[in-house]
C-alpha cells in the first residue's frame, strides 16, 4: 500500500526521504515521488519506476531542500501514470502526499471545478491539494484543518506550502501516521520502519489528529483543533531487521527467523519478563461461550486453524470470518462472544471495519492478536496479544503467521484451563510442547534441500492442488496462497474429503497435488484421498510425519517431516510449504518480496 515520508531537517532532507521510501518499498507500489522547497519554489520528481530511479532523477536535477514530502503510490483512484503519482500539487503553492481513499472526492471535485480549479490527475488526492489551496490565507495549519473537515473517508496526509519553508503539516483519519524525532530533523511517516534510519523517538497520532512540524517544534491538535499531548515512545530497532544479511530475499530470511520469532512469542507470556500487559485475565474470559475471529488472507487462515483448537481444548464454539465479508453481513450474536481481530499489521482496513462493526453491535470483549503494538487494531481493542515476529518486510506473510498460531494456541489452552477442559498437568504438557516447537521448526527448515528438489519438479506447472484435513486444511489453503502470490502459479487448497465432490475432475498427470499428512486421527481417511489421486494418475507430493508409516509408491514423492507434533503440527507443516513456494518462485524468477499487484498492510477497502 501507499507510503508517506515527509519532514523538516536541519540539512538537505532528500537523502532521508529517499531512504525512508526504500524502507517502505516492501509495502508494494507502482509509482513514487519526492518534492522539496528549494530557493522559493516547490520542486518535485516522480517516476513509475523504482525508488533507486527516483534517487538518480533527484540527483540529476540537484533536488536539495530542508523541507520535503515523499510517497510510494499503490494505485486506487486512477492508473499508475506519472500525472497520478504523488506529490500532487495545487498550482505552485501547495504539495500533498496522501494514503487512503476520499469517499466524497467526486462531489468535492465538482465544487472545486466550479470555482475554477483545473484537475491534472485522476486522483482523489488532488481534491485535497486544491481544498487546502482554497482555504489558504497565509497559515498552512489552518488551511489543512479547514480542508480536512470537508473530507469523508480515510486519509493520512503530509502537506507543505511554497510560502512556508521549514513547515510540514500532517493529518490522519483512518490511515496510520507517525511523527519521528531525530537528531537531524522531525519527520512524518506511515510507519516507524520508514524512519528507522532518521528518528529515535516516535509519536503515534490518534484518529483525527493534526500535526504541525515547524523546524524542530512539534505541535499536535485533536480534531476539534485543541492542542493535545500524545505519548512519545523511544524506539530500539535491531539493525538486522532491515537488512538481508546472507539471505537472497526477505521472505527467505523471515522463514528462517521463525524459530526465534516463535520462541520470543512464547517467552512473552511464559518468560521471566512477560510483556503482554494487554492480555485478558483468565477470569475475564470466564463467561465467553463463543469466539469469532476476524482476519484477511493469511491471518484468516491462522484463525481458521485455531477454530479446531478452541473447539478441542476449550469446548467453545469458534468461527473464523473473512473480514471483508463479515463487515457487511447481518449481525447475529449468540451473546458472550469474544471477538478476536487477527492481523500482522493491525491496520488492515477490512479487519478494522469488521471489528468496529462488532463493537457497534455491542460487543465489548475484543482482543487484537497483532504484530504491531501501536497499531490501530491494538488501540481499538480492549485486550491485545502482541506477537513477537519482529518487522515483516516480505509481502508474503510467514513469521507473522506462525507467531499468530502460537498466540491463538496459548489463548485456546488458557480458555480450556479456565473452563475446566484442560487440567493443570495437561496445560503444563502443552506448554512443554510449545517450548520444543522452535527446535522442531529448525528440523523442518533442515529439509530445505529436499523441498528444493520438489520445487524443481513443480516450477513449470500451471496449476497445483493442496490437500489437508482437520487443522491441516487451513494449512493447505495457506500453502496454496503462498504459492500463487509469489510464483503466480494457479493453486487451490481443499479439504481432502472434498476432492470427490468436484476438484477430482482436475486431476491428471499434469496436476501436482501437494498433501500435508500429519500422523493424526484422520490419517487413514487422508490415505484414501491420496489413493483417489493416484488412481487418476495425479502427481502426489506428500509431506508426511515420520511416524505415519507412509512410504514412497509410484506416482508419489515423499518428504518425511519430524514425528507427529500433536496439535501444533500445523505450525511445522506450514514452514515446509512456505519454503516450497519460495523455491518455486526463485526458479520462476519472480519478484518474491514484492509480488505483482500486491501490497503489505492493506489500508484501503
Ligand atoms: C499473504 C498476506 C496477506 C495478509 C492479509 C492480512 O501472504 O500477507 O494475505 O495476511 O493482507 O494482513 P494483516 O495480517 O496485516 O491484517
Amino acid at each position: 500500500m501507499c507510503g508517506i515520508v515527509a519532514g523538516v531537517a536541519q540539512r538537505n532532507i532528500v537523502p532521508s526521504l529517499l531512504e525512508g521510501l526504500k524502507r517502505l518499498e516492501y509495502r508494494g507500489y507502482d509509482s513514487c515521488g519526492v518534492a522539496v522547497l528549494q530557493r522559493g519554489e516547490a520542486r518535485r520528481v516522480r517516476t513509475l519506476s523504482r525508488v533507486c530511479t527516483l534517487e538518480a532523477d533527484a540527483r540529476a536535477i540537484d533536488l536539495d531542500g530542508a523541507t520535503g514530502i515523499a510517497h510510494t503510490r499503490w494505485a486506487t483512484h486512477g492508473m499508475p501514470v506519472i500525472d497520478n503519482a504523488h506529490p500532487i500539487f495545487s498550482g505552485e503553492l501547495i504539495a500533498v502526499v496522501h494514503n487512503g481513499i476520499i469517499e466524497n472526492h467526486e462531489q468535492l471535485r465538482q465544487s472545486l471545478r466550479a470555482k475554477g480549479y483545473v484537475f491534472t490527475s485522476q486522483t482523489d488526492t488532488e481534491v485535497i491539494a486544491h481544498l487546502v489551496h482554497e482555504h489558504y490565507c497565509g497559515d498552512i495549519l489552518t488551511a489543512v484543518h479547514n480542508a480536512t473537515r470537508m473530507l469523508q473517508g480515510a486519509y493520512a496526509i503530509a502537506v507543505m506550502c511554497r510560502d512556508e519553508p521549514g513547515r510540514v503539516i500532517g493529518a490522519r483519519q483512518g490511515s496510520p501516521l507517525v511523527v519521528g524525532i531525530g537528531k537531524e530533523g522531525v519527520f512524518l511517516a506511515s510507519d516507524t520502519f520508514a524512519l528507522a534510519g532518521s528518528a529515535e523517538r516516535f509519536i503515534y497520532l490518534e484518529e483525527g489528529d493534526l500535526v504541525d512540524i515547524e523546524g524542530k517544534d512539534v505541535k499536535i491538535l485533536d480534531k476539534e483543533g485543541q492542542a493535545v499531548t500524545r505519548r512519545e515512545i523511544a524506539f530500539v530497532r535491531h539493525a538486522s531487521d532491515a537488512e538481508l544479511g546472507a539471505y537472497r530475499h526477505f521472505m527467505q530470511k523471515e522463514i528462517f527467523e521463525q524459530p526465534v520469532a516463535v520462541a520470543r512469542t512464547i517467552a512473552s507470556v511464559t518468560g521471566r519478563e512477560t510483556h503482554q500487559a494487554g492480555m485478558p485475565k483468565p477470569e475475564e474470559l470466564a463467561e465467553v461461550t463463543n469466539v469469532v475471529m476476524l482476519g484477511c488472507g493469511t491471518s484468516h487462515y491462522a484463525a481458521l486453524t485455531a477454530c479446531g483448537w478452541f473447539e478441542h481444548f476449550a469446548n467453545v464454539a469458534a468461527r473464523a470470518e473473512i473480514s471483508s465479508e463479515y463487515r457487511y453481513r447481518d449481525y447475529v450474536s449468540p451473546g458472550n462472544t469474544l471477538v478476536v481481530a487477527v492481523s500482522q499489521s493491525g491496520e488492515t482496513a477490512d479487519t478494522l471495519a469488521a471489528l468496529r462493526y462488532t463493537q457497534s453491535m455491542g460487543e465489548q470483549r475484543t482482543l487484537a492478536i497483532c504484530n504491531v503494538a501501536a497499531s490501530a487494531m491494538v488501540r481499538q481493542c480492549r485486550w491485545s496479544f502482541i506477537t513477537e515476529a519482529g518487522p515483516e518486510v516480505g509481502v508474503a506473510s510467514t513469521k507473522a503467521f506462525t507467531t499468530q498460531l502460537v498466540a491463538l494456541f496459548m489463548l485456546a489452552i488458557q480458555m480450556g484451563k479456565q473452563r475446566g477442559h484442560v487440567s493443570e498437568s495437561e496445560a503444563e504438557s502443552y506448554m512443554r510442547q510449545l517450548t520444543a516447537l522452535p527446535d522442531a521448526m529448525r528440523n523442518v527448515l533442515a529439509r530445505e534441500p529436499e523441498i528444493m528438489a520438489w520445487a524443481e519438479a513443480l516450477y513449470q506447472s500451471d496449476h497445483a492442488l493442496f490437500l489437508g484435513r482437520g487443522t491441516h486444511y487451513p494449512i493447505a489453503l495457506e500453502g496454496a496462497l503462498k504459492l500463487k502470490e509469489i510464483s503466480y502459479i494457479h493453486a487451490e487448497g481443499y479439504p481432502a474429503g472434498e476432492l470427490k465432490h468436484g476438484p477430482l475432475a482436475l486431476v491428471t498427470d499434469a496436476m501436482p497435488v501437494i498433501v500435508t499428512a500429519p500422523n493424526d486421527a484422520l490419517l487413514h481417511k487422508l490415505k484414501s484421498n491420496m489413493e483417489e489421486v493416484r488412481a487418476r494418475g495425479g502427481r502426489l507430493f506428500v509431506l508426511a510425519d515420520s511416524d505415519t508409516g507412509l512410504t514412497v509408491e509410484s506416482g508419489m514423492r515423499l518428504i518425511h517431516m519430524p514425528a507427529w507434533f500433536g496439535a501444533l503440527s500445523p505450525v511445522l507443516h506450514v514452514v515446509a510449504l512456505q519454503l516450497l513456494a519460495y523455491h518455486v518462485a526463485c526458479l520462476r524468477g519472480t519478484d518474491i518480496d514484492k509480488p505483482r499487484n500486491l501490497a503489505k498492510s492493506v489500508t484501503v477497502e
